[in-house]
């Protein structure tokens, strides 16, 4: 018996890049698939309904069993479509992956609202769209698993994303709520932050012999090896896994940190301003972190 055999996945931006790894791979264990996918530009600009079909043809000639869905996991009727689709073709649904996603990366002085609004509303208000609409067969089955794409930009931080890194971070916060609330019912919920080699970090210029070879060593940042810890996480091997962050980088996988307090100071009479300064900011301070992007911190070559 198949890893996901007789489970139904639904996965959203599956045409291309990680998605489509992810819904090739859930096939491939058995997964009935709803391929859900508007086909838009990086940028989240136009529509195209063949990459969806492409992926689902490809599931259903290699004896697999796939069904395209083409509407936008940013608005909540069409959220509810994909919900839909999964009903009307398999009967049920076991695993939502909400992995849809554009990028419109702008310094945050030069960052319209526009800009702000299209990304929070394919990330952050998509994932919430698409989970929420699942939320009652989840609930009335009593199991379930919720997968995010969340990203090291918003975790760690990345310059030039601050719509991005906004909306990831609260996917973060959007998976561990999911978690919490519907633990009741068995129904789990965790992120992955993914590296990978797609169309996304794709745009990253070649002209210097520098950047050459940074590109070279990014490309063995395949999409498809983003694909096991989903399908793990969509099969019941994880049925006790939830609330977690996982990311995955090549051959490297991690469990990343998740906020605690770090440090405390206490005064008995209070604080002012005065002795915050006084008191506790040298106690804080060598505890503070750096300005780090992604990268200072990801900071060897990917393996
Ligand atoms: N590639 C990386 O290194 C990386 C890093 C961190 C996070 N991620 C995240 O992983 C996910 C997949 O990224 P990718 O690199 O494969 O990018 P990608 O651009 O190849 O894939 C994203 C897909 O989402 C689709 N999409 C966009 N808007 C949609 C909408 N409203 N409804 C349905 N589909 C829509 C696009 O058409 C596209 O096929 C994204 O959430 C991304 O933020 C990627």
């Amino acid at each position: 018996m198949k890893l996901l055999e007789g489970k139904s996945v639904i996965v959203t931006g599956a045409g291309g890049g990680i998605g489509r790894d992810f819904a090739l791979a859930f096939a491939a264990a058995g997964a009935n698939v709803v391929v859900n996918d508007i086909g838009s530009s990086v940028k989240g600009e136009g529509s195209d309904a063949g990459p969806a079909r492409q992926v689902a043809e490809l599931i259903n000639k290699s004896g697999g069993s796939a069904v395209a869905s083409t509407d936008s996991v940013a608005d909540w009727e069409s959220a509810n479509r994909i919900i839909k689709t999964c009903i009307d073709a398999f009967g049920r649904i076991d695993a939502v992956v909400n992995n849809a996603g554009i990028l419109r990366d702008r310094f945050f002085f030069n960052l319209s609202p526009e800009d702000w609004n299209a990304v929070i509303d394919v990330h952050l208000n998509g994932s919430f769209y698409v989970s929420r609409a699942a939320a009652p067969h989840f609930k009335s089955r009593e199991s379930g698993s919720y997968i995010h794409m969340t990203s090291t930009s918003g975790l760690i931080g990345n310059l030039g994303q601050a719509n991005y890194a906004a909306a990831k971070l609260g996917i973060a916060a959007l998976s561990k709520s999911i978690a919490l609330d519907m633990a009741r019912y068995h129904v789990r919920s965790n992120c992955i932050a993914p590296f990978a080699w797609s169309r996304m970090i794709g745009s990253i210029p070649t002209e210097t012999e520098e950047q050459k070879a940074r590109v070279e060593k990014m490309k063995v940042m395949e999409t498809a090896k983003i694909a096991p810890l989903a399908t793990f996480l969509a099969s019941d091997l994880s049925k006790d896994v939830t609330g977690q962050i996982f990311a995955v980088r090549a051959n490297e996988l991690f469990l990343m940190s998740q906020n605690r307090p770090l440090r405390s100071v206490h005064r008995a009479e209070g604080w002012t301003a005065e002795t915050i300064a006084s008191h506790a900011l040298p106690a804080f301070s060598s505890h503070f972190y750096s300005l780090d992007r992604s990268q200072d911190v990801f900071s060897w070559d990917p393996i």
